[in-house]
């Protein structure tokens, strides 16, 4: 596993999902107060882009943008079908104003 620099907190506006490559793995970025997610940005159903996807406060969740499954950013798990499968969930770490990944 290697920790990768993905950015600064100011490049991720809160509650705004944000496409990052880091390593050669597409994450979908989503800051929430001082706290930032990272999941895989390939939905599992169709391989649409998570980080197009609404930001659902309510449910901590992505909403992915063509079928409408909810991945939960702690978990990774869809609310509901058509996907099934779960995305993969990085750590992310703060580090003053650096935001690190461990891929
Ligand atoms: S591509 Fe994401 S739910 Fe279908």
């Amino acid at each position: 596993m290697t920790q990768v620099a993905i950015g600064s907190l100011s490049d991720f506006p809160e509650g705004t999902p944000t496409r990052v490559e880091a390593d050669g793995t597409a994450l979908c970025i989503v800051r929430v107060g001082d706290t930032v997610h990272a999941i895989c940005d390939d939905c599992p159903h169709a391989e649409a882009s998570l980080s197009e996807g609404d930001f659902l406060a309510d449910d901590m969740a992505i909403e992915c943008p063509l079928h409408g499954s909810a991945f939960n950013l702690t978990t990774g798990d869809p609310d509901c079908p058509p996907a099934t499968e779960a995305v993969e969930v990085f750590t992310v770490t703060v580090d003053g104003d650096s935001v690190l990944v461990d891929i």
